[in-house]
């Protein structure tokens, strides 16, 4: 018997979308554009690659294309070594059972007429599955688990502050047990303390369920906090690849230097050392002085 070589639970091998940009002149064929250009990842178990880059550079179109939201151009989506890019029917709702998007405006993904009871079901519902231990049961379980209080499943989504409607998207994309949870700026909208609980979350559901995360997000901080590989995009390529603390400390790529010089700093260490090297820079620069410059 040969040794299985194990797939990671995702692979997306030479993604390509083009969407249509016009047409070349009266006589001329349509043109189009390479939103996503020849890109390949996986995801393992228990692992979150963080994907950056700059705005228009392709995340959410690559998101969606790993979420089978929009058909690839060319390319192949693989779930545990499946090949999914073509599934249909049974075969793509048993792959909605297995990944899960959470987006970035948590009001606009939930429907503002349902409650969050509909809303957290409606997944299972989609599925055709049964709901363990009825519907109610299950909503307020789910709530608990994501830190809302479980007696408002009867609320609407507006009735819920940001951070708290993110929870529900939370709370409904978990509701399948997916393996695979891709976050598209799911918590940019956050201000930074709600920011902070939302990732211990998703860090403790990690811990918990052992979900691979394609984690997306423009703010490197964020990332910094819960990535354990990156993958850096521009212009519908990946430009570079590789473990949280060799890109953030040696990146290779000219573009990778160049996005992580805007990232606002919050590390204490970091920024204690960054205080330091001032004052001995005021220091020095004071001692040096002539005792021209002006006090205060
Ligand atoms: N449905 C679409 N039709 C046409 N062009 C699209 C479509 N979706 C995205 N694009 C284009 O593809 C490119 C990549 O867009 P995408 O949304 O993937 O970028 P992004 O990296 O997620 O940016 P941001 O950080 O601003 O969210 C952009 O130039 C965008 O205008
Ligand atoms: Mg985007």
């Amino acid at each position: 018997m040969s040794v299985m070589t194990q797939a990671p639970l995702f692979r997306g091998t030479n993604l390509v979308k083009e969407f249509p940009s016009g047409t070349g002149g009266i006589f001329g064929r349509s043109k189009t554009f390479r939103a996503v250009d020849d890109v390949s990842l996986e995801v393992s178990r228990g692992e979150t690659l963080a994907l950056v880059g700059e705005s228009g550079s392709g995340k959410s179109t690559t998101a969606r294309l790993a979420a089978r939201l929009m058909d690839v151009t060319s390319g192949t989506v693989e779930i545990d070594g499946v090949d999914v890019t073509k599934a249909s029917g049974k075969d793509l709702r048993g792959f909605r059972g297995t990944v899960q998007v959470i987006f970035q405006d948590p009001y606009s993904s939930l429907n503002p007429r349902h409650t969050v009871e509909r809303l957290v079901t409606a997944p299972l519902t989609y599925q055709q599955r049964k709901i363990p231990g009825g519907a109610r049961a299950f909503t307020r379980e789910l709530m608990e688990r994501v830190g809302l209080n479980p007696n408002h499943s009867e609320r609407y989504p507006a009735q819920f502050s940001g951070g708290q409607a993110q929870r529900i998207g939370i709370a409904r994309a978990l509701a399948v047990s997916p393996r695979l949870v891709i976050c598209d700026e799911a918590v940019s909208a956050l201000d930074v303390s709600v920011q902070a609980q939302v990732i211990n979350l998703l860090r403790d559901l990690q811990k918990d369920e052992g979900f691979g995360y394609l984690f997306i997000a423009h703010d490197l901080a964020v990332v910094r906090q819960i990535a354990t590989r990156m993958a850096v995009m521009s212009q519908g390529r990946i430009v570079e690849t590789g473990p949280r603390d060799s890109i953030f400390e040696a990146p290779q790529h000219e573009y990778t230097k160049t996005l992580l010089e805007a990232v606002p700093r919050i590390d204490p260490e970091w920024e204690r050392r960054r205080r330091l090297a001032q004052d001995l820079r005021v220091a020095t620069s004071a001692s040096t002085s002539t005792g021209t410059e002006k006090e205060g």
